[in-house]
């Protein structure tokens, strides 16, 4: 296959769609309640410095094969490993990453359904006035509602093929431009808020004052999961973006000013949700309807709470809407170079990830019983398994692709931050970001070792 034309429009349009790619429910939804769940501070520590010590160079690696190869992630892997004599079955691991991404956007278009509903039945004024059990018994008569939630779904799989069948560098440049900064002012808001409440001092601290002697083999793995998922790596879904990369563009400014975006939404969130959590005597281990609980509840007691509500389910969805783009277009562009157009392959991809969406859909209601491994539920483990091994495992392979396979001199020239930053990133990928990936993920396998 022949290498993309195609790029982003400008250098800020890259870093915007790869921002875009990366903040998302992983900052919002997921942080919060997988830090309740792995004990707050200490998964939050190990999770920074996850993305510091591997996050970076494998994100790195990632975009610079797919700068190098210009190609899809399948056809780009194959290409590049030949060039260097090597098996075009190094192709397999971007089949690994499609495989990931298909199962992330099965949940990820379920749970962004959840905000659909959310921001329908705020704009209906449902949660005006109401008081903190209405608001998590809501969301329990929802998730048990299947046709609902199968509709949200629905409607979330439509909007987000709509614009990959059209091709994503075309796509959302203008409204990610203003959209992604107003979503950084409600949450900044928030916060605001949040200080003026009675659980923001305990939200600080459950945050980022460290109890060393809870950590466990679980806490370490959920953490390095929760880098990868949230800087959208190790899927090779950045990987399809970096395809479109402009020739003249810093790769590691980019990738650094992502990550910082990345962490800080994550923080916000983390202290006004948690704030709400400690005010209001909920359980900060519920799980993933944490969210929609906290949420509802603190703008409902915030001057001009409901519209500021609505606005912030709206920005969310989009901010979604952007993560689920990058999620189907690695699977659509590397199904459709052949004779299978755009729109085609997009359908196809969009039907096959609905269909598997139906079983965490319905996981709180028709399958709710259905628990096939550990006593988990579909929704259980497609939103634990793929992002908390899949994702490490995949962006190790990938980051041993680049930094062993790959052309160095296509490597560096991909780089583009000349020799010196190259043998920095390679050596630190190499002696640093692979090993521990490695340590982490077989801490999960023989916990008993740790
Ligand atoms: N990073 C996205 C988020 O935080 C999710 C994602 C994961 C996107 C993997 C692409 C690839 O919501």
């Amino acid at each position: 296959m022949k290498e993309v034309v195609d790029r982003w429009s400008s250098r800020r349009a890259f870093i915007l769609a790869v921002t875009g790619a990366a903040v998302g429910l992983g900052n919002i939804w997921r942080f919060p309640y997988v830090a309740g769940e792995n004990g707050g501070a200490l998964f939050f520590l190990l999770y920074v410095f996850f993305v510091l010590a591997m996050g970076l160079p494998v994100m790195i690696a990632e975009i610079m094969i797919g700068r190098a190869g210009r190609r899809p992630p399948i056809q780009a892997l194959a290409a590049l490993a030949q060039e260097r004599g090597r098996s075009a079955k190094w192709s397999w691991v971007a089949g690994f990453g499609l495989l990931t991404v298909f199962l992330v956007l099965s949940f990820y278009s379920v749970v962004s359904g959840w905000s659909i509903e959310y921001l329908s039945s705020t704009v209906q004024g449902k949660f005006a006035g109401a008081s903190a059990e209405n608001i998590s018994h809501a969301l329990d008569v929802f998730l048990a509602n299947p046709w609902l939630v199968v509709l949200n779904h629905s409607l979330f799989m439509l909007l987000t093929m709509a614009v990959v069948a059209k091709g994503v560098s075309s796509g959302l440049e203008r409204l990610n431009n203003w959209l992604m900064p107003l979503l950084y002012l409600l949450l900044v808001v928030l916060v605001i808020y949040a200080a003026t409440t009675p659980g923001f001092g305990e939200a600080l601290k459950w945050l980022f004052s460290p109890k060393f002697e809870e950590l466990t083999p679980l806490v370490v793995v959920n953490a390095l999961g929760h880098a990868f998922f949230t800087l959208a790596i190790g899927a090779c879904a950045l990987m399809a973006y970096g395809a479109y990369m402009p020739e003249d563009q810093s790769l590691v400014k980019a990738v650094v000013i992502v990550a910082v975006l990345d962490v800080l939404v994550a923080v916000l969130s983390g202290v006004a949700i948690f704030s709400v959590v400690f005010s209001h005597h909920l359980d900060p281990t519920s799980g993933p309807g944490l969210m929609f609980v906290a949420l509802p509840i603190a703008f409902s007691a915030m001057p001009f709470g409901i519209p500021l509500l609505g606005a912030f389910f709206l920005l969310l969805l989009f901010a979604t809407w952007t993560s689920s783009i990058n999620l189907a277009e690695p699977m659509v562009a590397s199904i459709s170079t052949g004779r299978l157009s755009r729109p085609v392959a997009a359908l196809i991809v969009g039907l096959c990830v609905w269909a598997a969406g139906l079983l965490p859909a319905l996981s709180f209601s028709t399958l709710a019983n259905v628990r096939p491994i550990a006593g988990m539920t579909f929704f259980d483990l497609v939103t634990s398994v793929p992002p908390d091994i899949f994702l490490p495992l995949g962006g190790l392979m990938i980051a041993w692709f680049a930094a062993n396979v790959l052309d160095p001199e296509k490597a560096a020239g991909a780089l583009g931050v000349g020799t010196s930053g190259f043998w920095l990133w390679l050596h630190i990928t190499r002696y640093v970001a692979i090993p521990l990936v490695v340590l982490v993920l077989l801490s999960a396998l023989v916990p008993k070792l740790i």
